[in-house]
């Protein structure tokens, strides 16, 4: 009787764990296919813009640090909802809806109110990265739709690109994520772009100095100056890696080596002393390392405070909590 007591205790105690934990066969048996509906559906999406790979990654981030990775993201304004889209981190710059919305309805076909809405973002983030040369890694799943969403929250706890790097440890840190993961993960800015709006002040008017940030590199300056000549070109973007924009690799940290970070978030990483500095020389010199990294701080991160077991629902519509 003792030991049926304790076995059903332990039993008990290991269904607790597996409701908790992502897994990375949960659709295996419910949805065998999603893995190459998703390939597919990311690999033609890049091909007519290659962009597309670096808003895919850009979008999981932006999920998973607003109250986990729960797709409150992508839920739409409403009478009872006030969506994530209107924060000012995400407003007119967070891309890649359509994208995510493709895969759902094609998933939906195969597997009918089956497959989270917050599982495709995570999975469409490794498609891309993969697709423009960078690591790969396990993607886990059995992550939950949120039915709220958080513009507050969104604004309080995504980075700006005017963080300091005390600032951005702390933000990552109060995720559970290291200096290194932080370092690692602002790794992702070597493929994509940026508004001319995120970094004008530090060609012309640097802390109202009226010149550029003195830490720029000065052809740099000249260079960015070209692609976003006044206000009135805020929308036009630059590449944060002008080498190699769609390439996934290391040449972003050789570029804050030699002070042509775009963003102030950038360059601090390597001109603040101390562990950020020791990562983007590490991950400068190898790329193995970096890649090694990045893949492990995006398990971390896809692993943030999801919604699982019965918590949460599956969307039928990423864009709409179900009625
Ligand atoms: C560390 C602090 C970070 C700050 C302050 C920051 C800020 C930004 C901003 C302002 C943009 C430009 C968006 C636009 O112009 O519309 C951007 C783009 C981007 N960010 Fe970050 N970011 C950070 C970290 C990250 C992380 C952790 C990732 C992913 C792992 C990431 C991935 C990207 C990508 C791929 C783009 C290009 C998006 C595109 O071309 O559509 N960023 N980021
Ligand atoms: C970093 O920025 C925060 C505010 O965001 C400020 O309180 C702090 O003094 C800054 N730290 C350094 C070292 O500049
Ligand atoms: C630069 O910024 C300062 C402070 O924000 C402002 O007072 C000044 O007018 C600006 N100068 C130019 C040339 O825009």
């Amino acid at each position: 009787m003792a030991a049926f007591f304790h076995l059903h205790l332990l039993l008990s105690a290991l269904s607790l764990v597996t409701a908790q934990q992502l897994s990375a066969n949960f659709y295996d048996k419910s949805c065998p296919g999603l893995p190459s509906l998703a390939t597919s559906v990311v690999s033609s999406a890049v091909a007519k813009e290659p962009r597309m790979a670096a808003s895919l990654l850009r979008l999981h981030f932006h999920d998973c640090f607003v109250n986990g990775c729960d797709a409150s993201l992508l839920l739409d304004d409403t009478s009872s909802i006030t969506s994530e889209k209107n924060a000012l981190p995400n407003r007119r710059s967070v891309r890649g809806f359509e994208v995510i919305d493709d895969i759902k309805s094609k998933v939906e076909q195969q597997c009918k109110g089956v497959v989270s809405c917050a599982d495709i973002v995570s999975l469409a983030a490794r498609e891309a990265v993969v697709l423009s040369g960078g690591p790969t890694w396990t993607v886990v799943y059995g992550r939950r739709d949120s039915t709220s969403a958080s513009m507050d929250t969104a604004n309080q706890d995504l980075p700006s690109f005017f963080d300091n790097a005390t600032r951005l440890v702390a933000r990552f840190k109060a995720k559970g994520l290291s200096a290194r993961d932080m370092v690692a993960l602002s790794g992702g800015h070597t493929i994509g772009h940026a508004q001319c709006v995120f970094f004008r002040d530090r060609l012309y008017n640097f802390s109202g100095s009226g010149s550029s940030d003195p830490i720029l590199q000065q052809h740099y300056v000249t260079e960015l100056k070209q692609q976003c000549p006044s206000a009135t070109h805020d929308r036009s973007i630059s590449a944060f890696d002008p080498t190699t924009p769609a390439g996934f690799d290391n040449i972003y940290f050789k570029l804050l080596q030699v002070n042509k970070g775009l963003f102030r978030s950038d360059q601090v990483l390597y001109s603040t002393p101390g562990d950020t500095q020791d990562a983007v020389n590490a991950y400068s010199s190898s790329k193995a390392a970096f890649f090694k990294d990045f893949a492990d701080a995006m398990v971390k991160m896809g692993n943030l405070s999801p919604l699982t077991g019965s918590k949460g629902q599956i969307r039928a519509n990423c864009r709409l909590v179900n009625s």
